[in-house]
């Protein structure tokens, strides 16, 4: 244990004499700014920070962070490139050493502020959420009672917002890519409505060369190092036909060849979840153990849909109704004309939804006025509003509904997956992977 500092220069000796030493040598110390300082203080203030916490699996060692010091700067760039830290060309030794400093704190902060690690109940399935939006996943996982998440992500700032006013743990705010798989908790299911745009044509040869460019690589690189025994991916129905079924292929053979069995079905919320909203979403169920695969399917009874009204609020705000003010005023009178049915305005026309559903909710149906569903009741005609998006996706009226803009939570909303759904999924899915005679 140290226990005696030079005023002047901050260094630290175990012994008295030792700093008498110092104190005495010819060339006085100065105050100082040298590696072995910012080496130090860095150091403390992780270890700081891991007394508070109790962190787990530190992904570096207190002494591995000391040998840094002592390194060349073309062995801090080799570490910088073995740990993806960007920025290090054209820098000084010192300054390279700051930013590997700097990630191994960063990452430390992940570890902390990813919360459920702490009072997990063992007896429980560890999950990740990631691409977590609004935490649908981890709300309907959680409503099992035999599932603790452990770490949720995402990259927006809303998300944080509404995620964290939801649940008990904190949303880690960050690109998955800039995130280090080793400081993610170890996990049993990882759920992940994940972006498609990257598997683009044009992306086809390039997006599968560059392991950055495409999360799908980043999720592969957690299932490697992880290992969880149930992966859940969600995409858009056309997932499988994109690209002449070469992107689901890719998909499917790269989870195969890590020894996963994979069940997938395009299931319709409006089919199997009585919630009035057509909502065709692939789910892929990855598998590692045969038998709970040999037992698990994703085919889920129709049930007959619920009212329309039954999702309506009352008493909605006059700024969701449009009025002869409304450059679309005339468009939308002449169209929208029965109450109890869900009407599109589509650039230049209104079209009715004949099936008493709600149309698929998007992400972008907020953005400029667009694409948010019309209906009719006894004040006019108006918009859903974000609530009621929510209430089509499933959401219960305990979920709350954070202070943000109405195009967020239209973008939240439409981004989602459908609550009920996913209960389905993990209704199904939980006894089995808790079966002690499945494993
Ligand atoms: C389709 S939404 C998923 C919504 C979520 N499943 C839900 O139920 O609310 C995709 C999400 O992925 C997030 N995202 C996209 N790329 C990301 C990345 N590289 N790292 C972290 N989050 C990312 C987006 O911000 C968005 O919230």
């Amino acid at each position: 244990m140290v226990n005696y500092t030079c005023k002047v220069c901050q260094k630290t000796f175990a012994q008295k004499g030792h700093l008498d030493d110092h104190m005495n040598r010819k060339r006085p110390c100065k105050k100082d700014n040298t590696i072995e300082t910012l080496v130090e203080q860095k150091v403390k203030e992780v270890l700081s920070k891991k007394e508070k916490n109790d962190i787990v699996n530190l992904p570096e060692t207190q002494s591995n962070k000391m040998d840094y010091s002592k390194k060349t700067r073309e062995e801090l760039i080799a570490i910088c490139k073995e740990k993806g830290i960007k920025g290090y060309s054209s820098k000084k030794k010192d300054e390279i050493l700051k930013l590997i400093l700097d990630s191994s704190l960063e990452n430390e902060l992940i570890l902390n502020s990813s919360t459920n690690t702490e009072n997990v109940d063992p007896s429980k399935l560890k999950m990740i959420d990631l691409f977590a939006g609004t935490g649908a996943f981890t709300l309907a996982f959680q409503s099992t009672n035999n599932v603790n998440v452990v770490f949720g992500n995402d990259m927006v700032e809303h998300s944080k917002v509404i995620y964290d006013e939801n649940f008990n743990h904190k949303l880690t705010l960050k690109n998955l890519n800039d995130i280090k798989v080793e400081t993610i908790p170890s996990h049993d299911i990882l759920t992940g409505g994940f972006p498609c745009q990257p598997f683009s044509i044009a992306g086809y040869q390039e997006g599968f060369k560059d392991e950055r460019s495409n999360v799908f690589w980043k999720i592969l690189s957690i299932i490697d190092h992880h290992k969880p025994r149930c992966v859940i991916l969600e995409n858009v129905k056309n997932l499988v036909s994109h690209d002449e079924n070469k992107t689901f292929n890719t998909i499917k053979t790269n989870l195969e060849k890590r020894g996963y069995h994979i069940c997938f079905k395009v299931l319709n919320t409006a089919e199997i979840t009585g919630i009035p909203q057509h909502r065709e979403r692939i789910y892929i169920v990855c598998l590692k153990s045969k038998k709970i695969f040999n037992k698990f399917n994703l085919d889920f009874p129709k049930i007959e849909k619920k009212k329309i009204s039954e999702f309506l609020e009352t008493d909605v705000p006059q700024k969701y109704y449009y009025n002869n003010s409304s450059s679309t005023w005339n468009l939308v009178k002449s169209n929208v004309v029965k109450k109890d049915t869900i009407y599109q305005y589509r650039r230049v026309y209104v079209r009715e939804n004949k099936s008493s559903e709600c149309p698929t909710l998007t992400a972008n149906m907020g953005g400029g006025g667009h694409n948010v569903p019309l209906i009719l009741d006894n004040k006019g005609i108006r918009k859903l509003t974000p609530r009621e998006c929510f209430n089509f996706q499933g959401f219960p009226s305990s979920y709350k509904l954070p202070a943000l803009s109405d195009s967020n939570l239209y973008k939240l909303a439409g981004n989602a997956v459908s609550v009920p759904v996913v209960k389905l999924i993990a209704e199904r899915i939980i006894p089995l992977l808790l079966d002690p005679l499945l494993q």
